[in-house]
């Protein structure tokens, strides 16, 4: 299992972090990635990729902060993405929800980042909330085809319009608690375009609502995932990771994923492969 979507260098991980790692390892989570909100975070999501093999980072500013970003922060973004470890841009969107920032300005910060993903050839993280529309919209007019729609909340249409655009759809805790619509949505995705992740710390799965989340706990938002799958696709074979790395044009192991962007990418795919096996 790999947990596509983490924040490990929040406070809430200061004095535990290794017996977190220890146990999302001992509950068979192979890979983490760990996302990046804001700066600090970004910049502790690197380096901790850097000394911990199986962990890797995205970068970006999220909406709420869209008012940091400036073009030195867009190039200390890009800087950080240098790092072989470095598989995506993000967390980045809109959030018409909280609005911490005004809209015009997180739709700014939005497009910029999605900008410096294209020119890296980096997929998305996509945060949306409450913003739908027009997160599908700024999407389709940037013409991206590769990233992520993170915690996924929207209907059956906006997922068939990411799909269409290229992307995956990923699910999280509140697919344990909330998961009526979630239902319904998952007959009609594709399994290959679902991925999971904790989101954590924040959004704790059944049976851990409520507390503190972590990577381990993403084995309950893949068992749900599984369990609504009304009828299990004919055709799936799994994809061990074993079939991928087989490929000439990709890497023989994790360990060698080096800068090169369509190795990335590869690295990006790879937690998809995770969810299959
Ligand atoms: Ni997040």
């Amino acid at each position: 299992m790999i947990d596509s979507h983490a924040h490990l260098t929040v406070k809430a991980y200061r004095r535990d972090l290794e017996a977190v790692l220890a146990r999302a390892g001992a509950g068979g989570v192979t890979s983490i990635l760990t996302v990046g909100f804001d700066m600090a975070s970004s910049e502790a999501g690197v380096h901790l990729a850097e000394k911990c093999p199986d962990i890797y980072a995205a970068v970006g500013i999220h909406p709420h902060d869209a008012t940091t970003l400036n073009l030195d922060a867009l190039g200390r973004l890009e800087e950080l993405a240098s790092s072989p470890k470095v598989v995506a841009i993000g967390e980045i969107g809109l959030d018409f929800y909280r609005d911490l920032s005004p809209r015009r300005t997180q739709e700014d910060a939005f497009r910029l980042q999605i900008g410096l993903a294209k020119d890296l050839e980096l997929p998305i993280i996509v945060h949306d909330r409450d913003a739908h529309q027009r997160t599908v919209q700024v999407l389709r007019e940037e013409s991206v085809s590769c990233g992520v729609l993170h915690c996924f909340s929207g209907d059956l249409n906006l997922a068939r319009q990411g799909i269409e655009l290229g992307l995956y759809i990923s699910f999280a805790g509140p697919i344990t608690f909330n998961g009526k619509k979630a239902e319904e949505i998952l007959g009609h995705i594709p399994d290959e375009r679902i991925l999971v992740e904790t989101d954590c710390p924040y959004l704790a799965p059944v049976p851990n609502r409520g507390k503190r989340n972590e990577p381990a706990y993403v084995r309950y938002v893949l068992e749900r995932v599984r369990s609504r799958k009304s009828t299990p696709s004919p055709n799936r074979t799994p994809a061990p990771s074993s079939a991928f790395l087989n490929r000439p044009a990709r890497p023989p192991s994790r360990s060698v994923v080096t800068p090169v962007a369509t190795n990335r990418l590869y690295a990006f795919l790879w937690w998809h492969c995770g969810f299959l096996v």
